[in-house]
């Protein structure tokens, strides 16, 4: 079983962001399996915490679960043209102790939304920075920017049109190759 992280960028309780995340995980065919991970538990990132002894215990849990996905999926808002401080810390938190980075090698695809036209552009080129860093293949192509967010979905939550599914389920099968370009 190939194992599959879903990170959301948004902690708000209704986010569009998890919602998407959420469904684009049931995108992915047998043999691949999916799991929301949170990260709005996580102190924020401090340096001390690196004493020994000093470890959060929402660190260890945080670290241990993501060492046991084969890759990750970020679904993101945009907060004032990039990413969330939420993500940007769970992704700090994840690359620590050095040389322990949780993130190291794992295959990675970004959705950005947003309730507006301009779909979080910022946010997604912001993220893709700091996956390059943190040695993270990630799908370039096709390249997931949804826009008027709010109206995707209908009352249950769920995708309200087949362009969007067919577009995402593209997006999950290249995503798909990449991960077994990967998996030895
Ligand atoms: C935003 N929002 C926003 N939208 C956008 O398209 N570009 C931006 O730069 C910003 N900046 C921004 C900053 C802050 C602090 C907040 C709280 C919001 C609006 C944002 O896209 C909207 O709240 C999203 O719907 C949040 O996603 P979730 O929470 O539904 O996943």
């Amino acid at each position: 079983m190939v194992k599959i992280a879903l990170i959301s960028g948004s902690l708000r309780k209704d986010s569009v962001s998890t919602k998407i995340a959420k469904n684009v995980g049931e995108l992915f065919p047998t043999g691949y399996e999916t799991e929301f991970i949170e990260i709005g538990q996580l102190p924020l990132f401090n340096e001390d915490y690196e004493q020994e002894g000093n470890t959060p215990a929402e660190y260890t849990a945080f670290r241990n679960k993501l060492n046991e996905v084969d890759a990750v999926l970020f679904v993101t808002p945009e907060y004032n043209r990039s990413f969330s401080g939420a993500l940007k810390n769970a992704l700090d938190v994840g690359s620590r102790p050095y040389g322990q980075s949780v993130w190291n090698g794992k295959p990675a695809a970004v959705i950005s939304q947003s309730p507006g036209n301009l779909s979080g552009f910022g946010a997604n080129h912001h993220l893709r920075q700091v996956l390059v860093f943190l040695n993270m293949p990630t799908v370039q192509q096709p390249e997931v920017y949804l826009a008027n967010s709010f109206e995707l979905f209908d009352e249950s939550g769920k995708f309200n049109n087949q362009g969007t599914i067919d577009f995402l389920q593209s997006f999950v099968n290249t995503f798909v190759d990449l991960i077994n370009k990967y998996k030895g």
